[in-house]
């Protein structure tokens, strides 16, 4: 299970609220001079433009991983992003390796606030998994089963992978990842988000009657029958993201009746008629590639979280952008991430009272290490 390190802080909270965004960023880039390379700020796409604008590199969630793995100047990683994201850059950054190299000391990963979770990734908990994994295996030979995670996702559900000869994946690798998965087993077992696997496996050829979702709040079987879960292939855990979950394929006819010259692009969390839809999916970085290749005087309409796409829109100015829906999507949880936290956090790390350390316990990152590091290998 992961811990969270809560020592006592010089700096209360309470009192950066009331600072103002001049003197909160003022501070923060003195925290950032006068620690130097020994800081890393990461930054995920997602985040607001006045605390991205403050990270050293930015990106979606694979390139994140990496950059916590393959960092060797820093001491210290503050995660501008949510908690998941924190728990693997804690996983990689500390690995036996590194440590060894750096005589046993840790690099603590800082969230700036506890708070920034994510929905999806809370839908799938250990117990469900296990029990899920548990019932499959009166039906199924679970040998040839390889469970796979989302990144978005607990570092206990990484482990449970890494113990059962699975492996993780992100938006941006999941098509690989399945592919790997496929060359040791006849089935995936896929958590938590059911439209990634699907989007992904239906790429693929896999027809949707082969993809039984699972719902761990079902009486049996997740709510399917025998016959369903021996005919499929994979097999899909009832997770969402409640953010891109409203786009809707209406959207996409609005837009395409509105302007014929309209490209829609989408992130792959993006329910299947959505995807479906679209002229292009990606992870965010590759929505970012895809605005930043595309001719001026082009029209695009984008299916993910808003801070992403307003940026994209500031930007572009040369191309006409537009958020897909007519409702506000945005990531509540990446939102938690503000100015007054990352000052917070800072100030406190540099009077040498680190708060909000997250930090996984050394059973659970050495399974969830073996998933990641699959996943690593395998893009
Ligand atoms: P990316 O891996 O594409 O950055 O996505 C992360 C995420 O949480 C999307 O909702
Ligand atoms: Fe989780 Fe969705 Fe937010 Fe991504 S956008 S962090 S999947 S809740």
């Amino acid at each position: 299970m992961s811990t969270l390190q809560t020592p006592q802080e010089t700096y209360p909270f309470e009192s950066y609220r009331e600072l103002d965004s001049a003197e909160l960023t003022r501070r923060i880039q003195a925290v950032r001079d006068a620690m130097g390379e020994e800081l890393l700020i990461l930054g995920h796409h997602y985040q607001q433009d006045e605390v991205i604008a403050l990270s050293d590199l930015r990106g979606d969630s694979y390139q994140l991983s990496k950059l916590a793995a393959e960092h060797t100047q820093c001491r210290t990683i503050v995660f501008c992003g949510v908690h998941f994201m924190a728990e693997t850059a804690d996983i990689v950054a500390n690995r036996p390796e590194r440590l060894a190299d750096r005589d046993g000391r840790r690099i603590p990963v800082i969230l700036p606030d506890l708070a920034a979770g994510c929905s999806m990734a809370d839908m799938a908990d250990i117990e469900q998994v296990e029990d899920c994994w548990e019932e499959l295996g009166e039906v199924l030979d679970m040998d040839r089963v390889v469970p796979v995670t989302y990144i978005n996702s607990a570092a206990s559900l990484k482990a449970f992978c890494g113990q059962h000869g699975g492996i993780v994946c992100t938006s941006s690798n999941a098509r690989a990842v399945l592919e790997w998965a496929f060359a040791r087993g006849d089935r995936v077992f896929f958590f938590p988000d059911q439209h990634l696997g699907r989007n992904t496996a239906m790429g693929m050829g896999i027809p949707l009657d082969a993809m039984p979702v699972w719902d761990p709040f079902a009486e049996e079987l997740g709510g399917n029958s025998p016959d369903a879960i021996e005919n499929s292939r994979v097999i899909l855990w009832k997770g969402w993201c409640s953010v891109h979950q409203m786009f809707r394929p209406e959207h996409v006819e609005m837009f395409r009746q509105r302007d014929p010259e309209i490209r829609i692009l989408v992130h792959p969390e993006c329910p299947r008629e959505v995807f479906e839809l679209a002229d292009v999916s990606g992870s965010t970085n590759k929505i970012i590639q895809t605005i930043e290749e595309a001719p001026p005087g082009s029209h695009w309409a984008i299916g993910t979280e808003l801070h992403l796409v307003n940026r994209l829109k500031q930007k572009h100015p040369d191309k006409e952008i537009h958020f897909l829906s007519p409702v506000v999507c945005m990531c509540a949880t990446m939102y938690r991430i503000d100015l007054p936290h990352l000052c917070w956090s800072l100030e406190n790390l540099a009077a040498g009272t680190p708060v909000n350390v997250v930090e996984v316990d050394d059973e659970t990152a050495r399974w969830a290490r073996i998933a990641i590091e699959r996943m690593l290998e395998v893009r």
